[in-house]
């Protein structure tokens, strides 16, 4: 059984992708670790005990960082709405957080169960660069680390070439980037590009959301609003970046096509603060030009047929 850790800004495709995660069948969620970003860390605490209530699933969540490290704070709430669930009328849940602050429940867990645990950040980095410094050996204490963020190739969202997770706390990304990147097996990324690569169909979509479950009947309902908006404004495909990076993290088969790179953090700029910079030029026995190492695995291909099934499975 995989043992995953899941640290979320739930938000609409957060959901989504814990939605995968607590239905399939090879997978325990071992703790959702919760933090600011699509909305504040408020908001996803009421979020994340409505989609355990869903599931039926008990999963110790545990409340994180309240603002990035250093980044004021920019939401996203555009995209998921100001309770980041798209203003959806889901009911409140009676579930509570644990105590413990998300951060030391990441140094807790990983120091007494090391080496069993994946991780998969969902949101801005603030909570696992949090954890890295208070406790540096965390790296070599993990099985993966999965993050969804960042452009690989100046395509943003977020800004013209900033993806939103990246952008919103890029002091955190150079931390993660330097400490879960020292050595292999390095972060795996799923980036915006990567996420515009594998989106899905608006047939495929109505269809999804309409399983005729109560699953299915929620990735409707906190999606629907905004749905509506981009179709009306002439989107012609759904982007799913968390449930993509989700898809990876529970079957890692599904990776057709990756590679290992030196990246790094725009952290000045005038237009690029936020972007992840990618070092393409050959490298000479693994070290680029400029005597840098890989620090990330960037997945650039997906089984679109696996992916869909996973998506699918989730509601069913
Ligand atoms: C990422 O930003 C958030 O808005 C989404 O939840 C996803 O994690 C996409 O850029
Ligand atoms: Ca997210």
């Amino acid at each position: 059984m995989r043992k995953l850790i899941i640290d979320t800004d739930a938000g609409v495709d957060d959901s989504q992708a814990i939605l995968m995660a607590l239905t399939h069948p090879n997978t325990i969620v071992s703790a959702i670790t919760m933090v600011t970003g699509n909305v504040h860390v408020t908001e996803v605490t009421k979020n994340v005990p409505r989609i355990l209530d869903l599931c039926d699933a008990d999963v110790p969540h545990y409340v994180g960082a309240e603002l990035p490290l250093v980044a004021p704070y920019v939401d996203a709430a555009h995209v998921h709405g100001d309770d980041g669930f798209g203003g959806a009328d889901i009911p409140q849940s009676t579930r509570q957080p644990e105590d413990e602050h998300a951060v030391n429940a990441l140094i807790r867990l990983i120091n007494e169960n090391p080496n069993e645990y994946e991780i998969l950040a969902l949101g801005p980095l603030t909570n696992l660069a949090l954890a890295v410094r208070l406790d540096p050996t965390l790296p070599d204490k993990i099985k993966r680390l999965v993050i969804m963020g960042g452009t690989i190739g100046a395509h943003g969202n977020a800004t013209a070439l900033a993806e939103y997770n990246f952008y919103a706390d890029p002091e955190a990304v150079q931390i993660v980037l330097d400490t879960f990147g020292k050595s292999a097996p390095y972060p795996e990324l799923i980036s915006w590009e990567t996420t515009l690569a594998h989106c899905m169909s608006w047939d495929w979509y109505e269809a999804w959301c309409n399983h005729g479950t109560d699953r299915s009947e929620f990735v409707h309902k906190i999606s629907e609003r905004f749905v509506a908006r981009i179709r009306e404004r002439g989107v012609t495909k759904y982007a799913l970046p968390d449930p993509l990076a989700m898809a990876i993290t529970l079957e890692p088969d599904l990776i057709e096509k990756s590679d290992d790179y030196y990246t790094a953090m725009e952290l000045g700029g005038t237009y690029a603060r936020g972007q992840l910079m990618v070092d393409y030029r050959d490298m000479i026995d693994g070290v680029t030009r400029d005597g840098h190492f890989p620090n990330m695995t960037v997945v650039t291909q997906i089984n679109m047929d696996g992916f869909q099934q996973l998506l699918d499975d989730a509601v069913k």
